[in-house]
């Protein structure tokens, strides 16, 4: 199982004082080295973490994948198709939300993103949709021709009930096992974390998942290439 580790919360960190620390893109590099096989990071609209900067910076240095989480508008597509990350995926966004919210609802934007998705693979990036554990929605990612999905993982992950999170993971495992007989590279995550990360390993179709507050929490206190090997050590025993 890799694990691509999320590094927003750093800027997240920079970002309450408006100052040049701590650096995103040292936080990558390090992330790497522990053994991270990918970086993700969200450029929102409103920029209240990563910057256009770190963005730029983050393609020229990191050696792994880059993951451009990102709404599917005509602005991001003009970053992307400039900046060229690896992958681009598609999360929806919401000026007010903490975080995201939930998965794309690719039935009512199916329109726009089969004129959105092939813009982005023309630039020779790989594109992937965060969706939710739903039937309708994986047939229809499917339907608008994108590489990989991530599916949403934080009803799992917030259920406060042993049957709740039971039928959380259920839905998730039907899930990935429908993508991958659809011929889609299956991918996870939101609210992951050291407690609840292992049902979801143990999901044969699932080969990544992208994780970071959790990730970025324990760093604070242990330091960041520990919080990730300790991470790697919980992914690699599938
Ligand atoms: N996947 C997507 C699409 C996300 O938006 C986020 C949060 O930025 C994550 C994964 C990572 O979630 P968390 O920070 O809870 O690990």
């Amino acid at each position: 199982m890799r694990l691509a580790v999320n590094i927003d919360h750093i800027a997240t960190l920079r970002q309450a004082r408006k100052a040049k620390e701590p650096e995103p893109v040292l936080a990558a590099l390090l992330a790497e080295q522990a053994g991270a096989h990918g970086i993700v990071c969200h450029l929102r609209g409103d920029r209240r973490h990563i910057q256009e900067r770190d963005l730029r910076l983050l393609r020229e240095v990191i050696k792994t994948k880059l993951n451009l989480e990102m709404a599917a508008t005509a602005e991001m597509l003009a970053i992307a198709e400039k900046v060229k990350p690896d992958v681009a995926s598609l999360v929806p966004e919401s000026p007010n939300e903490v975080t995201t919210q939930g998965g794309l609802n690719v039935i009512s934007n199916k329109n726009h993103l089969l004129q959105f998705i092939p813009q982005l693979q023309r630039a020779g990036i790989r594109v992937s949709i965060f969706v939710d554990p739903d039937e309708a929605q994986i047939k229809e990612c499917k339907a608008v021709g994108v590489d990989l999905i991530e599916i949403n993982t934080g009803k799992y992950a917030e259920a406060a009930k042993v049957r709740d999170r039971q039928k959380a993971l259920e839905e998730v495992k039907k899930a990935a096992a429908l993508a991958h007989e659809l011929g889609l590279e299956v991918h996870a995550g939101h609210g992951l974390d050291y407690h609840n990360v292992r049902p979801i390993v143990e999901i044969p179709q699932i080969s990544e998942l992208s994780i970071g507050f959790a990730i970025v929490a324990r760093a604070a206190i242990v330091g960041l290439p520990q919080a990730v090997r300790e991470m790697l050590a919980l992914l690699e025993k599938r």
